[in-house]
């Protein structure tokens, strides 16, 4: 079945759910705690495997439709080679190691990032866990692995050109939308990093455009279902006002105001 479009947030208001239906994640501070704990680095990207199980598990539990988990951004090759490798390695061994509970679980798994730079093995496993998950309705969890915010929009914007080779101007935000890789999910709700940092360090540039951010100063490693609904709880404390008055929203909450001008954006199951 054809899935309808995501609304943009910035060309129609979208309708605000309890439970954000987006949670996006930049899972930083590993090497910190292990470093905290006189243990080299890489030891703390091993345990953060076991809050991204936590987190996955606790989203499905409260009911959240899209995860989107920053694994590695197209900046960490800078990093010393043998950590590279190590996360590499990782990424293979969890891969292979959850992908039968991730499937058992009804997870819809996708990767975004530029995986041409991926040794073919890993590419391979990453194509085939996606072929496998596809039909899944439960949960949409995307790696984001060797992804850049910017390598995005300009993939996307190299993909819409060569869609529409005659034109030259007129282009919408839902042309660009349509190519970006995470087109097939809605704008994050609740945007989290953890490990102390206050910067978006080119995750999802267009799509954050008015997701709710929210920062801690817990490293991922400790990140655990209770600090999730710490993290949601701050989102359902805050007014989206998507460029509106805060006496607009009130006016919109009663019962006699019309609906939401967008009432599909739960169609995407
Ligand atoms: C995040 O933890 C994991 C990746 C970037 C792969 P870091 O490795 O950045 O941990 P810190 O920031 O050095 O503590
Ligand atoms: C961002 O973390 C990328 C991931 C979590 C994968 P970094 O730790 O690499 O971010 P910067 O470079 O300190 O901003
Ligand atoms: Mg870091």
């Amino acid at each position: 079945m054809a899935r309808k479009p995501f609304t943009s947030s910035t060309r129609e208001i979208p309708e605000v759910a309890g439970v954000p239906r987006h949670v996006a994640i930049i899972m930083d501070g590993n090497g910190r705690w292990a470093r905290k704990r006189f243990m080299p680095r890489v030891a703390g990207h091993g345990r953060g495997v076991e809050s991204v199980r936590a987190v996955i598990r606790a989203c499905i539990a409260k009911g959240v439709s899209h995860l989107t988990l920053f694994a590695f951004s197209s900046e960490n090759w800078r990093r010393p080679a043998d950590e590279v490798s190590f996360l590499m390695q990782l990424f293979m061994r969890s891969l292979q190691k959850e992908i039968d509970r991730l499937h058992e679980n009804g997870i819809r798994f996708r990767v975004i990032g530029d995986l041409s730079r991926f040794e073919p093995a890993l590419v391979d496993m990453i194509r085939r866990a996606e072929a496998l998950m596809a039909d899944n309705d439960r949960l949409t969890l995307t790696i984001a692995a060797n992804y850049g915010g910017r390598w995005d929009i300009l993939q996307a914007v190299e993909r819409m050109l060569t869609k529409h080779p005659e034109r030259r101007s007129g282009f919408t935000e839902e042309d660009l939308n349509a190519e970006l890789s995470l087109n097939y999910g809605p704008e994050p709700d609740l945007f989290i990093r953890t490990g102390g940092e206050q910067r978006i360090s080119n995750f999802l540039l267009w799509q954050l455009a008015y997701s709710e951010l929210y920062f801690t100063d817990t490293l991922w490693p400790d990140f655990d279902e209770k600090a999730l609904d710490l993290a949601i709880a701050s989102y359902q404390s805050r007014e989206r006002r998507f460029g509106r008055t805060s006496e607009q929203l009130r006016e919109s909450d009663k019962p006699s105001a019309q609906p939401a001008a967008n009432s599909d954006a739960a169609d995407h199951a």
